[in-house]
């Protein structure tokens, strides 16, 4: 079933030019979808429309079959939480759990369930032991956890998460691509924004590419891999696997793969079946 269904979406910001020119999106339940495309190509800006901090100029959007249009973010937020680029922009409270019981809390969840829901989301996402602190005391990757917790609390479905990696060393990125891939087993519906190929590549189920105001690629990661122009001219990489790939289809008719691994994988099976 569809839970978000977002079609023709234009959008432009006060005086400036338009940054979605005709955008439409479905995105079925449980799904794990990555959204790229270069700075500037629109992402952030259609999240935010899908939890009502934006609304379209023009064009539909649904979630779970429902007409949200006019919807604001507080109506939203126990169906679609969205997590910030920057952590920074949205963690305000002096304490982490502070932090994770103001969303319920203004939801009108009562005060008991409230506390029981937050020491739930401490433990999923591993911040028990950093309840108390003061957030902007402790590092980027749990800063980032703790954004992605208070958005939790509420229960959303559909998990928006901007850049969760971005400024992050390997060992924090996999840690927080860990959890975002465990709320996804458990049910919730993700979408990540991000710019980097290996993590799409480990992890989405499928590529959205925003390119000139709309969607200029929509599938699976491995198929998105095997499109070099693509991700030359609107991603801007050109890694050695994927220019391999390119050269040696000219040749072979080759595969869609997305690694060095599965290239080689290829290569070696190839080779035995014509030795
Ligand atoms: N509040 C704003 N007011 C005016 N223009 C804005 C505002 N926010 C973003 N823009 C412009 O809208 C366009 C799309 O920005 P958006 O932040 O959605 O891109 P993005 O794909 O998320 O980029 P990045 O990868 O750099 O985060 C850009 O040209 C940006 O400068
Ligand atoms: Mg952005």
């Amino acid at each position: 079933m569809p839970v978000v269904e977002a079609r023709n979406i234009r959008f432009s910001y006060e005086d400036g030019p338009e940054v979605l020119t005709d955008v439409s999106l479905t995105v079925d339940e449980g799904e794990f979808v990555a959204l790229l495309g270069a700075n500037g190509a629109g992402k952030t800006t259609f999240a935010k429309m899908l939890n009502g901090i934006l609304q379209p100029d023009s064009g539909t959007i649904r979630i779970e079959g429902e007409d949200i249009i006019g919807k604001k973010t507080a109506e939203l937020a126990s169906w679609v939480g969205y997590c910030y680029q920057n952590p920074d922009h949205q963690i305000f409270a002096d304490s982490v759990s502070k932090e994770l019981k103001f969303g319920p809390l203004n939801l009108g969840v009562p005060k008991d369930e409230v506390e029981r829901r937050v020491l739930e989301v401490l433990d999923l996402v591993g911040l028990s032991e950093h309840a108390n602190e003061y957030p902007f005391l402790l590092s980027k990757g749990i800063r980032q956890k703790i954004a992605v917790a208070s958005i939790l609390a509420m229960r959303p479905k559909i998990m928006l998460i901007d850049e969760p990696t971005t400024g992050m060393d390997l060992r924090g990125s996999q840690s927080i691509m860990q959890l975002i891939r465990k709320l996804n087993e458990v049910g919730h519906t993700i979408l990540i924004i991000t710019h980097d190929l290996k993590i799409v590549a480990e992890y989405a189920q499928r590529a959205v590419v925003f390119k000139d105001g709309g969607v200029v690629f929509d599938g699976q990661p491995t198929a998105l891999f095997t499109q070099a122009a693509l991700l030359e001219n609107v991603l801007g990489v050109a890694t050695p696997v994927y220019r391999l790939v390119r050269e040696c289809d000219a040749f072979w008719d080759l595969p869609e793969m997305a690694t060095v691994d599965q290239f080689a994988d290829w290569v070696n099976r190839s080779y035995k079946r014509g030795a």
